[in-house]
């Protein structure tokens, strides 16, 4: 695992660097110092590669001086916009642009004119964003040669702030845990992570202190949750509705987040075409979202009382299996006629629900959930998709999903989508038309919510798997929602009174 350390020393004469350029090309004070010592390379190498300062743009130089391996000049556009997310990104493009023989690298956060003079936040950030950048997941690599494995062990964030940036860092380590955690489980194979696993590796936050309780179908039973046991009932990998609680300080309600936990989405009885199916092991995204938040949480000790749910299955089609058609009971006593058995999430989602207001009375839910494919279709992997009985709560989602990148766009509820619910034979069914696919899912998880109960939906279907690298996430599991979760609890301990 990578080490991050924080420094205000000189700048080391060998090794690697990652210098901080703003726009016109203008070098700090130690990058201009540098460049005075290595005769000009900077600033040759800037005008020959056209290199401007650019926010977000490199330019790698290779050995520069016979003990320097490579210096990364990195653009951060004009100083005085810098904020949280574009140091994050930093980190995490200057990472990336590292990948070399180096086993120790400098990252330097240089003073530049306009650029608050406080840059321990600048620092924090730029270490969260090079950790997050650096996660892999090579559990099941077995044939890779040394060359190919990533040889860098040190990361030393160099800025004015020095050592104090660690403090600020602190916190935010914790978060990448928690991201970590959540990626490493979205990653994993079905056959390795069955709801069982799942529920155990939920079961390792007791260690920080999180409560945590495993309902097993028996108990579920009792309960009456028809709707998920439902789903479950083609696997032989038995369900767990797992709760996670963590105790803030004082008496206030908690904050519950409840997360989509389908291990394995074959669509059961409504079958998915073979193409892509593959990509169903991450049907439980929002379960491990919901899981590394309570570890970021938890790890950093926050003051907010949050509970985390997430229900568990896994939905095959089997002799056991539900049909289309079968009406199923959930626990708060509705009916459901199951007409599409790929429409799952939201039948594991109602019976969370129902558990989270039945046993916790919330200050508000946040339920996440790979839910539709629809979802993707309008908004693509760049937001995902915000429903909300609240505008207070969606605003304050909305901000801490700006604030950390995990942005939100929110769509609309109304009774005319509600009634594209309508069954003929029970109180709902559980798909709608061709039309409005994510919407009409949202609306059929409202009717789990009771009358006054702040709740969000969170459809990350398009959000929970990248494709491609992107500044503090490499290509795979995004662990979209852990961030943001633990920004939106963080935002609720510096307000108070509510
Ligand atoms: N797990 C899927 C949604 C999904 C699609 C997640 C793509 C991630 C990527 C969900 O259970 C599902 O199958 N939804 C159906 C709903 C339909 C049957 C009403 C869908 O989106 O097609
Ligand atoms: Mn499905
Ligand atoms: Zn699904």
């Amino acid at each position: 695992m990578l080490k991050i350390s924080f420094t205000s020393d000189p700048l080391p004469t060998q090794g690697a660097l990652v210098l901080t350029v703003a726009e016109k090309g203008s070098l700090g004070a130690q990058g201009a110092a540098l460049d005075k010592k290595l005769g000009g390379a900077l600033t040759r190498a800037m005008d020959n590669g056209g290199f401007t300062g650019a926010k977000e743009k490199t330019l790698t130089i290779l050995s520069p001086s016979p003990a320097l391996t490579r210096i990364v000049l990195i653009g951060m556009g004009e100083p005085e916009k810098a904020d949280a997310a574009l140091w994050a990104r930093i980190g995490g493009t200057g990472m990336a642009a590292l990948s070399g023989k180096d086993v120790t690298a400098y990252l330097l956060i240089d003073t530049h004119k306009g650029l608050d003079e406080d840059t321990a936040e600048a620092a924090a950030q730029a270490a969260l964003g090079a950790r997050l950048r650096s996660y892999r997941f090579d559990l099941y690599r077995t044939k890779q040669k040394p060359e190919d494995k990533p040889a860098l062990k040190n990361l030393i964030v160099a800025s004015s702030a020095g050592k104090t940036a660690a403090s600020r860092y602190a916190p935010l380590d914790k978060v990448a845990d928690g991201v970590e955690l959540a990626r490493d489980l979205v990653s994993e194979p079905a056959n390795v992570l069955t709801p069982a696993a799942l529920a155990q590796q939920a079961k390792t936050l007791e260690k920080l202190g999180v409560k945590v309780t495993l309902l097993d179908a028996k108990q579920m039973k009792k309960f009456g949750m028809g709707a998920l046991l439902g789903v479950a009932q083609g696997s032989p990998n038995p369900p767990y509705l797992v709760v996670m609680e963590w105790q803030g300080k004082g008496k206030k309600a908690p904050l519950c987040f409840v997360g989509k936990g389908v291990t394995f989405d074959t669509g059961g009885i409504s079958l998915k075409p073979p193409a892509g199916m593959w990509d169903m092991k991450y049907d439980m995204a929002g379960s491990a979202a919901v899981i590394g938040a309570m570890k970021a949480i938890a790890g950093r000790k926050a003051k907010e009382s949050v509970v985390g749910i997430v229900g568990l299955v896994e939905n095959m089609p089997s002799g056991t299996a539900q049909r289309p058609g079968d009406v199923v009971t959930s626990a708060d006593g509705q009916t459901i006629e199951v007409q599409n058995t790929d429409a799952e999430g939201r039948l594991v989602l109602a019976d969370a629900l129902w558990y989270a207001q039945k046993f916790f009375k919330p200050r508000a839910i946040v339920d996440l959930a790979t839910l539709t494919g629809a979802i993707k279709v309008a908004l693509g992997s760049d937001y995902a998709g915000l429903f909300s009985n609240d505008d207070t709560l969606a605003d304050r989602l909305s901000q801490a999903g700006k604030a950390v990148e995990e942005k939100l766009w929110r769509l609309p509820l109304g009774e005319s989508y509600d009634r594209l619910l309508k069954s003929d034979i029970a109180d709902m069914k559980n798909i709608g038309g061709p039309d409005a696919g994510s919407i009409t899912a949202a609306q059929f998880l409202q009717r789990f919510i009771g009358k006054g109960v702040a709740w969000a939906h969170l459809d990350i279907a398009g959000t929970a798997w990248q494709t491609k690298d992107s500044a503090v996430i490499p290509q795979g599991a995004t662990a979209f929602g852990v961030r943001l979760l633990d920004q939106f609890v963080a935002e609720a301990e510096g307000r108070s009174g509510d």
